[in-house]
């Protein structure tokens, strides 16, 4: 029966789950664009995330499987509301929901999902639920703290690589942190457990963004599926941008500077000239080494969880190939 059990096996669950979950049906102008944000499609790391955690203590993890998709829901709605933010016209190679739609609807319909993933969370066994709506709601909060960081860190110059660090912490890694832990709580993880799970789930999650960031700006159009140089158009305070800034001397440094200060300019002329400063200093080095130090935390912390290492290897092998990726 274990040896069945692979991370495409877990996706497969989650799919047919989402497959078969209503968000709700009328007015169908709030309710289609959520349809159509779950089926783009997208790694699903979270909830995959979530059933590996239920299954390092149990068989059972299917019981996971709606818990997980909450924290699946959850995410699409705040790329649903991220990409009105961040005026970002693709999402998982298709128009964004406010592309295709409008901004109203967006807003509107990411509200609605917030709601959809209460409703999904409900399906926690009642000694659990208080916890999990506990962690989650702590979780939901420190996502929006992330986001008003991101976006106060736009017009700032003087970001240090630490305010950094708790910005992606909080916009980013809290929801892997939980997503893990999340499996832990329902499958009758202990307290330390579940602190272990989402020490490691934030570690990963703080390699993970770092290694987004990257892909902004290096990534392969045709597998990122999102535009690639959005974050240079926008100012984004990312790794990349605060090295530079940091590590630029001279003309460089005005180089860069001049381009920040920018009003007027041309999209595409911006992103290469940005992405030619950080080759000159070696930026892209230097944002994988720091990927890999946080993913080999996480691993580590991983390696502490009290479970059955050939249950734990799936998670250790999903991680790997987390470090890897290109979307
Ligand atoms: C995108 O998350 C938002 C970030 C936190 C970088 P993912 O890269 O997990 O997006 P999907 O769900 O796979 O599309
Ligand atoms: C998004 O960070 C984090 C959340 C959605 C909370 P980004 O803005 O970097 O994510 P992408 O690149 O649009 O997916
Ligand atoms: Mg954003
Ligand atoms: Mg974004
Ligand atoms: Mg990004």
């Amino acid at each position: 029966m274990t040896s069945t059990i692979s991370p495409l096996f877990l996706l497969e669950a989650i799919q047919q789950e989402i497959q078969q979950t209503k968000y709700g049906l009328k007015p169908t102008e709030l309710y289609d664009p959520i349809s159509y944000i779950m089926s783009l499609g997208g790694k699903r790391m979270r909830p995959l995330l979530t059933l590996m955690g239920a299954y390092l203590f149990s068989d059972d993890w299917q019981k996971a499987v709606k818990p997980a998709l909450a924290v699946e829901v959850f995410h699409n709605f705040t790329l649903m509301h991220d990409d009105i933010m961040d005026q970002a016209p693709l999402r998982r190679g298709q128009p964004t929901v406010h592309e295709k739609w409008n901004h109203n609807t967006a807003i509107l319909s990411g509200d609605v999902m917030l709601v959809n993933a209460y409703e999904l969370l409900l399906d926690v066994e009642t000694p659990y639920l208080k916890k999990v709506l506990a962690r989650f709601n702590r979780t939901a909060a420190e996502v929006c703290e992330g986001q008003q960081l991101d976006m106060n860190f736009e017009t700032r110059w003087n970001v240090t690589d630490g305010e950094y660090i708790e910005m992606i912490k909080l916009k980013t890694s809290v929801l892997l942190g939980f997503a893990l832990e999340l499996g832990g709580i329902v499958a009758g993880a202990d307290d330390a457990t579940c602190q272990l799970l989402r020490e490691g789930g934030i570690n990963i999650g703080l390699g993970f963004q770092l290694k987004d960031d990257l892909l902004d700006v290096y990534g392969d159009p045709a597998k990122f599926g999102k535009q690639v140089g959005g974050d240079i158009i926008a100012n984004k305070k990312t790794f990349l941008l605060i090295e530079a800034l940091e590590q630029a001397q001279d003309e460089l440094k005005t180089g860069l500077v001049g381009w920040l200060q920018a009003t007027d300019f041309d999209k595409t002329e911006k992103v290469q000239a940005v992405t030619a400063i950080y080759d000159q200093l070696g930026i892209r080095q230097l944002t994988e080494n720091r990927i890999n130090a946080y993913f080999t935390q996480g691993l580590a912390n991983f390696e502490q969880i009290p479970a059955d290492p050939a249950r734990k290897a799936l998670l250790l092998e999903f991680t790997q190939q987390l470090i890897g990726r290109e979307s």
